[in-house]
């Protein structure tokens, strides 16, 4: 246990993975670990948003580097975290970030629907997860945090199939908290967060985001929860840094929820 709070949260000498790095919590999340002195390896299938990331990680000078990945790909994850403990010699942080949404009433569905957020949410994750246990099981140490949502407790149309797989998030998350220890493994479950996940909502026939209906969506989106307000990348990164850093020491099986009070599960 420390006695200094700067040291409780220190990452000085761990090396991170984390998924989805290319935009919005995933790329905010890499830069925070990253402030706090970790080595981060970004994984996503964005190439160039991954590029992007690294930029402000350079000006940060971080140690970082990026690994085309598919979440969905088993022989992938597993790759991008062999890679990542042959070339730092260790992992201590997964965060298993990637994920995609899709609209849809539950009568209108189709499999291809079904099976791509199915592959990404809930089977990355649950590859993710494995990955990192076995690499981390040799350490006897580390953490691994799953991105889930506050839609995993709030049903709502159009978004059964996203709903699902982040419910299925918790599940995993708490099964291979009790399979793993000492290894710890968390769950973070936003509320609304501006990031690209909504630009589908406010794209225009050019393919463009239009910046007054993205204005609005927010505005209104705002209202749904007690604060007032959506929650910054960063509300959702400092949640990461202190679940995988020695400050979250005792905390193994639980799902944080930064969400500005949209939801209050017992
Ligand atoms: N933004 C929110 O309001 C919100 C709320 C609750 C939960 N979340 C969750 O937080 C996580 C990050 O979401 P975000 O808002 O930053 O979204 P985002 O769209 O900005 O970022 C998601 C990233 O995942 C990557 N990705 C997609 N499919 C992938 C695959 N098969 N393999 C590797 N990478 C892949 C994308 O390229 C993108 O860089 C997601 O799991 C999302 O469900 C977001």
């Amino acid at each position: 246990m420390h006695d200094d709070l700067v040291a409780a949260f220190d990452l000085s000498d761990r090396v991170a993975v984390i998924t989805g790095a290319a935009s919005g919590i995933g790329r905010a999340t890499a830069v925070t670990l990253a402030q706090a002195g970790a080595s981060v390896v970004l994984a996503d299938v964005n190439a160039d948003g991954m590029g992007d990331t690294g930029g402000e990680l350079e000006e940060l000078g971080a140690s970082w580097s990026a690994v085309p990945t598919d979440v969905s790909d088993k022989a992938a994850v597993d790759a991008l975290v062999a890679g990542a403990v042959s070339r730092h010699g260790r992992l201590d942080i997964m965060v298993n970030n990637a994920g995609i949404i899709t609209d849809s009433l539950i009568v209108d569905t189709t499999p291809d629907q079904l099976d791509r957020v199915m592959n990404v949410n809930l089977k990355g994750v649950y590859w993710g997860t494995a990955a990192a246990g076995r690499a981390m099981a040799e350490q006897r140490s580390g953490s691994i945090v799953n991105l889930s949502s506050a839609g995993a407790d709030m049903p709502a149309p159009m978004i059964s199939v996203y709903a699902l797989t982040k419910a299925a998030v918790k599940m995993i998350t708490r099964t291979a908290a009790v399979e793993m220890a000492p290894i710890r493994v968390n769950a973070v479950a936003p509320g609304s967060i501006e990031t690209p996940i909504y630009d589908r909502h406010f794209r225009g026939e050019d393919g463009r985001v239009d910046p007054e209906r993205q204005r609005n969506h927010f505005d209104t989106i705002a209202q749904m929860n007690p604060l007032g307000f959506v929650g910054h990348p960063n509300d959702i990164a400092y949640a990461v840094l202190y679940l995988c850093s020695d400050a979250g020491r005792f905390v193994t099986g639980q799902t944080l929820r930064p969400n500005g009070g949209v939801v209050m599960p017992l």
